[in-house]
């Protein structure tokens, strides 16, 4: 599997982790505060999308066109 792919891959993992850590946010609400460490769970997932999802949104714009050679020198 290539870097591109396995990122693909990662960020759409990561989205039902992020997901399901918000859910967990509104399903420990029903039974008041939810503890700190409930709150702040979708924060790491939601950082990692971001960076995955940035590198996804750059790929197009920085992949050559097929067949065009690499500058020499
Ligand atoms: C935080 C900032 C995020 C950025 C910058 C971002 C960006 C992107 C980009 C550029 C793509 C590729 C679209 C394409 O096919 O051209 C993508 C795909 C996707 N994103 Fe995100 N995303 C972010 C957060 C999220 C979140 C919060 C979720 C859901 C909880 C999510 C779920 C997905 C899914 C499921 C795909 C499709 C992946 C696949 O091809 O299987 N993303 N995202």
């Amino acid at each position: 599997m290539n870097w591109s792919k396995w990122i693909r891959q990662t960020h759409r993992w990561l989205s039902i982790i992020f997901s399901a850590t918000v859910i967990a946010n509104f399903a420990t609400m029903a039974f008041g505060e939810p503890p700190a460490w409930v709150v702040y769970s979708p924060l790491l997932p939601l950082f990692l999308l971001l960076f995955s999802g940035l590198y996804m949104f750059v790929l197009p714009y920085v992949a050559r066109p097929r067949g065009e050679q690499r500058a020499q020198g």
